[in-house]
């Protein structure tokens, strides 16, 4: 299996915990389908920590926590299919699981042919509890050579936030997409903290091996397991945007059950995820360049990605404290003057269309703002009668 997209569905870490149960499980998948966010193309629904008892059963093998999942998990796999959805889970590379509960060190094999029973289409693979004396990248090899093996095709999510360098060997594992952040929280800083750390690690998402900035947590509005104090609209949108820019999966986190309009608008916006999918997956640039920003240059930046029908996706970002006025020379797009071309923005949120002048995109962006446009290449100077 190739994935040509990065994966897009709801995971209930964000909004559950601990408190993950049947009943909020097929409630969150009704939901996607009946808020019309399973045909906008969220379509895994993924069981995160704390599904299973604390101790394996007699065979060694991961049992689902009765109180939790009374009917089990195949039969629940068999209902997520039933809706047109697919069924992911979660376990953990190390001694245990973030939370405590059995892992699958060691046991990847037995675990990979258990998930591949239940019907399982996408497994997040943890990287709490290593062991000391074994690296991460044998570990996740380890569970990518047995899901390739187990006689169903799985989604490999490998989750190691980024550590020990896991852009340099993750690659090795197989894994389908790979986290590249630290949890992100339901806070502005959190956000604007998983967009800088993506600028050095931008180089290594590739087709097949997406970088995964860590759940969604548009409309989340401080609820939740990680609901830690909110985000404005404009934030949420502003990350989602970037999410979409930099191609990252897209695993919704809110209470889909209780959405707002407004977040279920964003989540749903056509452009953005056109974006996010487009299957030219080409690499994402930043002006300034993106390692400058992050060191000490201005919190001001324009990001850029090629697609496959030959426009540019460019975003406008502003992570100051101040409205700024955010511009992108054409001539750093590759539209020297003497190229005789000019780029027609369509907005991805309100759909106006506009053009460049005299050589540049700009835009009046608020505090923690963005704008992103599909830009079309046209003929015509790059400055405008
Ligand atoms: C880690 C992961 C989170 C979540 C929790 C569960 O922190 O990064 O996404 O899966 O573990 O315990």
């Amino acid at each position: 299996m190739v994935l040509n997209r990065p994966p897009m569905g709801w995971n209930s870490w964000n909004t559950f915990g601990k408190d993950v149960n049947e009943k909020v499980i097929l409630e969150s998948a009704e939901a996607l389908v009946s808020s019309g966010l399973a045909d906008a193309g969220y379509r895994y629904v993924v069981i995160d920590d704390c599904w299973a008892l604390r101790e394996r059963g007699p065979h060694g093998e991961l049992v689902p926590d009765p109180k939790k999942f009374p009917h089990g998990m195949k039969p629940l796999g068999e209902r997520i299919h039933a809706m047109g959805l697919k069924f992911g889970m979660y376990s953990c590379c190390g001694l245990m699981t973030c939370a405590g509960y059995p892992s699958s060190l060691d046991r990847e094999w037995q675990d990979a042919q258990t998930f591949a029973e239940w019907g399982v289409d996408y497994l997040k693979y943890d990287y709490c509890f290593r062991p000391q004396n074994r690296k991460g990248e044998e570990l996740y090899r380890a569970m990518g050579l047995a899901l390739a093996n187990c006689g169903r095709e799985i989604v490999f999510a490998a989750c190691s936030w980024g550590a020990d360098e896991t852009e340099k060997w993750i690659g090795t594992s197989g894994a389908d997409t790979w986290r590249s952040t630290a949890d992100v929280f339901d806070n502005w800083r959190s956000i604007e903290r998983a967009v800088v750390k993506q600028f050095s690690l931008l180089p290594y998402r590739k087709k097949g091996c997406f970088n995964d900035m860590d759940m969604l947590v548009v409309g989340m509005n401080g609820k939740g397991n990680v609901g830690l104090g909110g985000c404005t609209f404009t934030e949420y949108t502003t990350h989602f945007s970037a999410w979409c820019l930099f191609q990252s999966p897209l695993f919704i986190g809110c209470d889909v059950r209780n959405i707002s309009d407004e977040a279920l608008s964003l989540l749903k916006n056509e452009a953005l995820i056109g974006i996010d999918r487009d299957e030219k997956c080409a690499q994402v640039y930043c002006l300034p360049a993106c390692m400058a920003w992050e060191e000490d240059g201005d919190r001001l930046f324009a990001a850029v990605r090629l697609l496959a029908d030959g426009g540019l996706a460019v975003g406008l970002f502003n992570f100051t404290e101040q409205e700024r006025n955010a511009v992108c020379l054409l001539n750093d797009l590759g539209l020297g003057v003497r190229s005789c071309k000019r780029v027609q923005l369509t907005d991805c949120l309100t759909g106006a269309v506009s053009f460049s002048r005299n050589g540049v995109i700009e835009a009046v962006l608020p505090p923690h703002g963005s704008a992103v446009y599909r830009a079309k290449i046209i003929s015509g100077q790059g400055i405008l009668p």
